[in-house]
């Protein structure tokens, strides 16, 4: 007998725009110009996994400590655990609908998964960025983030993982026609204005 399964949310009730690229490359920072300009609740895996290492008395602290050292994914029931929860908690208590993903997918399975149990994406706001411009940014925001991966060794394994397991998602969406490809290597304003004229209108339609 086969499993059917169904996703917690259908697209009438939330809407998800997954946002992509290499660390680095300004997701954060792009989030929070969208979240002003439009309703969005910016969630971003990073920042969840990063709170639930500090978080007294989790089991998996330890476990995404590694992980975010060694420049890996962890696994996706953990990321996957926590987006739902914030997903749902914004959606029961708050009536929030739109949400922007931020750091997610990373890995195929992990877009499966949440496209067949949470619900499935609009589309993915992905940004193109070489690795020498991200380098540069990432040692900068190392002098004051504190982030245990802003060092040079763990860049360096972040960015093989990136290209090797988080590339061939953004691939996976191209492939179905939903990837909205912004280059962002120029000022963080003008690469928003690009942000901006590149989702218009496919936020409008959605
Ligand atoms: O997006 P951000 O750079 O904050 O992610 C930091 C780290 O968190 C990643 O290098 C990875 O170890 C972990 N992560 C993950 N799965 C995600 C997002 C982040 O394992 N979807
Ligand atoms: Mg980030």
């Amino acid at each position: 007998m086969s499993v059917i399964k169904k996703p917690t949310f259908n697209s009438d009730q939330i809407s998800v725009i997954f946002v992509l690229g290499g660390p680095g490359a300004g997701k954060g920072t792009q989030c929070t110009k969208l979240v002003d300009n439009y309703q969005f609740v910016h969630l971003s895996a990073g920042d969840l996994l990063r709170a639930e290492q500090a978080r007294d008395g989790s089991e998996v602290g330890a476990l995404i400590k590694h992980y975010i050292m060694e420049g890996l994914i962890v696994p996706q029931e953990i990321t996957i655990g926590l987006l739902k929860s914030a997903i749902a908690e914004n959606f029961e208590k708050y009536n929030k609908t739109k949400f922007l993903i931020d750091g997610f997918p990373r890995k195929m399975d992990q877009a499966i998964t949440f496209e067949e149990e949470i619900v499935p994406s609009k589309f993915t706001l992905f940004f193109d960025c070489s690795e020498e411009v991200m380098l540069k940014r990432l040692l900068e925001r190392g002098k004051t983030s504190g982030r245990s991966d802003d060092n040079i060794d763990s860049i360096k394994k972040r960015f093989k993982t990136f290209e090797e397991t988080s590339m061939p998602v953004v691939e996976y969406f191209e492939s179905q026609n939903k990837v909205v490809k912004v280059n962002c290597e120029k000022s963080v304003d003008e690469v928003y204005a690009d942000v901006k004229k590149a989702i218009a209108e496919r936020i409008q339609n959605k």
